[in-house]
């Protein structure tokens, strides 16, 4: 087909029988539909590269030195946090009037990559309280809410964590157990919560409650609650596999008094919020486990051009040379899928299928590349200072946090069958 004929076809299919806007929003099925728009440009605005080349610099000097003995002591990055907050990385996509910055979600994408590749208990602590904590409150907060919580969050002056996951609920995410009784001015909330990213160093939590047990998850609430209020109590911190210097805990809540004005949304609306928070929260972390993968890889490629085996480079070696070209690949394609995930936020259409796409390809991706990582250093891989088996044991949280991949797949699975 001639090039003049095949522009002519598409001219009349996209403006002369459908026209963009029905491409985006009309019968084809939403993850379809932007393939069309988006994969049309991929170039990204001076904005967005400043933005990666800011959380590079800041991985490269803050975050590198001293690494290895926050993962070691299982440290939680306090001073790098607070630093995070100053450039206004841990309220990204906030509106500046509530002390955010103002970017899109694509900028966080690259910001997260970027962070990830070097300290994902950072990142970790990042996507949280900009994806779960901040995006939630200012989509769905009320202006009190607003002012006296995001304001404090957004600015990185104070941690938020989310709050859904119980000893008997995690991936059935509607069997809650921590009650909201509902005492007129006030909620008296009881029970436990497990697994909670920054427990200890956040001042505001975002907590998932059951006020009317026999309405399911149509009577469930999520409150703001105050770290600092009698009746919560943290638990100690895990002791983890990987991203150990991030501070996860168990928060009990003993007759802790919630006063009305905190609940979020209308009597019951809580487990949308959490659904509808958690799909964003996947583009985070399918970010972060972009960023692992790449600081694997790009670690792998430094050291194959190093070392020597058998007179020459090992990257010289056909054995070594096609596994960072499956590396390089996959690692391409994850990070495609992410971004395309952000860009369809970014635009107002619904994220939920390309999120949960995003999270399951990357965080799988994690997995082989970082495994390929420590199979390049060989016996070099296997310690410490060459960061690659931290990198290793950091990427399996990514398949279960946020929604494990089965989750994933539950997701993706009833959105495809749904037509
Ligand atoms: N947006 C809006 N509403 C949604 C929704 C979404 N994305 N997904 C589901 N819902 C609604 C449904 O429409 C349904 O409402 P109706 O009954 O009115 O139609 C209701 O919610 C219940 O949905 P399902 O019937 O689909 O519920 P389910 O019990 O089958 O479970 C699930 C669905 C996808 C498995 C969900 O429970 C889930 O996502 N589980 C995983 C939870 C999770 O991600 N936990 C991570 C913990 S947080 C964390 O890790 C943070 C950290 O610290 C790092």
């Amino acid at each position: 087909m001639s090039v003049t004929k095949a522009s002519r076809i598409v001219r009349e299919f996209r403006i002369g029988n459908f026209g963009i806007p029905t491409l985006g929003f009309g019968s084809f099925s939403p993850y379809f539909a932007p393939l069309i728009v988006s994969y049309m440009d991929f170039k990204l605005t001076e904005e967005q590269v400043a933005v990666q080349l800011a959380a590079r610099d800041f991985a490269r000097t803050e975050l590198l030195p001293g690494v290895i003995e926050r993962d070691e002591k299982m440290k939680f990055p306090t001073e790098q946090i607070k630093k995070l907050g100053e450039l206004g990385f841990m309220g990204m996509m906030v509106d500046p009037k509530y002390g955010g910055s103002g970017m899109d979600t694509v900028s966080y994408v690259l910001a997260m990559e970027e962070i990830s590749k070097i300290d994902a208990s950072v990142s970790v602590c990042m996507s949280v309280n900009n994806s779960l904590v901040c995006w939630g409150l200012e989509k769905y907060g009320n202006e009190e809410q607003k002012q006296k919580y995001l304001t404090e969050l957004a600015s990185g002056r104070k941690i938020g964590a989310f709050l859904l996951s119980e000893p008997e609920a995690g991936s059935d995410a509607t069997s809650q157990r921590t009650t909201a009784e509902d005492k007129g001015d006030h909620y008296l909330v009881n029970g436990t919560k497990n697994w909670i990213t920054n427990g200890n160093s956040a001042s505001y939590y975002l907590v998932i409650t059951q006020t009317y047990p026999e309405k399911g998850h149509k009577g469930i609430n999520a409150l703001i609650i105050e770290k600092d209020s009698p009746g919560v109590t943290v638990g100690a911190k895990e002791n983890k596999l990987g991203i150990r210097g991030s501070d996860t805990h168990s928060i009990m809540f003993q007759d802790v008094k919630v006063p009305k004005e905190n609940r979020i949304g209308d009597d019951g609306f809580g487990f949308t919020f959490a659904m509808k928070v958690l799909a964003g929260g996947r583009i985070g972390i399918a970010s972060q486990a972009l960023g692992i993968a790449s600081g694997a890889y790009e670690l792998a490629l430094k050291y194959s051009k190093e070392r020597k085996a058998f007179g020459t480079e090992i990257s010289n070696h056909q054995a070594i040379a096609f596994k960072l070209a499956d590396m390089a690949t996959e690692i391409e394609a994850a990070r495609l899928l992410c971004l395309k995930a952000a860009w369809t936020k970014d635009q107002g259409m619904d994220y939920t299928l390309s999120a949960s796409m995003a999270k399951l390809f990357a965080s799988d991706i994690a997995q082989r590349v970082t495994n390929e990582a420590v199979q390049i250093h060989g016996g070099y891989g296997y310690v410490k200072e060459f960061h690659v088996e931290r990198l290793l044991r950091d990427a399996k949280i990514t398949q279960i946090y946020e929604g494990t991949s089965e989750v994933q797949r539950i997701v993706i699975s009833r959105t495809i069958l749904k037509g």
